[in-house]
């Protein structure tokens, strides 16, 4: 289910979509029921850093209402499995890289504040309620299904590939925020996860409630870093053209680098991400993008 209000309609068939809003309890509820849902995985937030910081009442409204809404759902329906989208923004300005999933909390924005909300919210329902969850925290969710027509469609658009291969494609420049940190080409290094090993870590995860496994919050990343520079020359390198680009300041609130330590996920789920080449990624976002998706 999906109330569309940033989603579309093309991307899921016709017969499986379901309008309607997190917020709507009775009608989630009901939906659980005659269809003898099993386990839920929820995806529907607000995700953009940026909008949080200018609105975040809408975001503790959509993200945090929204998703005790639909738990209560759950827990009228009986359903008491769900694995959650959460985000590396929960730990903020980590103290170690590879992060590992016992750093702190630190939310350093209203999204990521959002998001660790409802990972609390789920804590307490484990405890009291016997609901079963698995926060994911995606680190930065990339590439794309272009042969299923799935790829990174946000409006505006905030990802760095995307952004990238628009700049490629109407020729005007991207801005790259800075190049003076203490990493070794002065651009931000981040954890690439390409959308299909993440799906994957979908599926082992409800299959992992469905046979009884505990809660409990595990990092999707693949464990190694990319700079921006890094990023713009795969483009280069795949595309076989020349990235404009400018270098702005420093965006706030950006930590030199955010990797993820996924051991527990690989040793508890036993999920291996399998499209970690840069280039691959890269590819399948440009095929997705030549089709006019960005
Ligand atoms: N894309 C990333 O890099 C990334 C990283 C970390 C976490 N996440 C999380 O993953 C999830 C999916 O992200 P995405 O990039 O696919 O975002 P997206 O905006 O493409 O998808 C979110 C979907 O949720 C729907 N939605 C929003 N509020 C809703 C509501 N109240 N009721 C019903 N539907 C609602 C939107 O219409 C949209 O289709 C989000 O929860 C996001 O916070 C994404």
């Amino acid at each position: 289910m999906d109330n569309l209000s940033r989603g579309y309609r093309e991307a899921v068939p016709e017969d499986l979509l379901r309008v309607m809003d997190t917020q709507d309890t009775e009608r989630l509820a009901k939906l659980l029921a005659d269809e003898r849902i099993d386990a839920v995985i929820h995806f529907a937030a607000y995700m953009s850093v940026g909008e949080s910081t200018q609105v975040p009442e809408l975001y503790f409204q959509n993200n945090v209402s929204g998703s005790l809404s639909l738990f209560e759902a759950m827990l009228q329906a009986g359903v008491k499995h769900i694995v959650f989208s959460s985000t590396a923004a929960a730990y903020g300005i980590p103290e170690r890289v590879p992060i590992t999933e016992d750093e702190p909390y630190a939310p350093i924005n209203p999204y990521g504040e959002s998001k660790v909300m409802v990972e609390k919210i789920l804590a307490w329902l484990d405890r009291y309620r016997g609901l079963r969850s698995i926060p994911l925290r995606y680190f930065n969710a990339c590439g794309a299904e272009p042969e299923a027509g799935l790829g990174e469609r946000h409006d505006p658009e905030t990802h760095l590939i995307p952004l990238i291969l628009r700049a490629i494609r109407i020729g005007k420049p991207v801005t790259l925020f800075g190049d003076d940190y203490p990493t070794p080409d002065g651009t931000c290094i981040r954890d690439y996860i390409h959308v299909s090993d993440l799906a994957e870590a979908h599926i082992l995860a409800v299959e992992y409630l469905l046979n009884g496994g505990a809660s409990g919050a595990f990092n999707v990343g693949t464990g190694s870093g990319h700079s921006v520079k890094e990023v713009v020359t795969a483009v280069e390198r795949v595309t076989g053209k020349k990235v404009p680009h400018t270098i702005g300041p420093r965006r706030e609130g950006d930590p030199p680098s955010l990797v993820a330590d996924s051991q527990k996920l690989q040793r508890t789920l036993g999920w291996r991400p399998k499209r970690t080449d840069l280039d691959r990624i890269v590819s399948d976002a440009w095929e997705f993008a030549q089709k006019g998706n960005s």
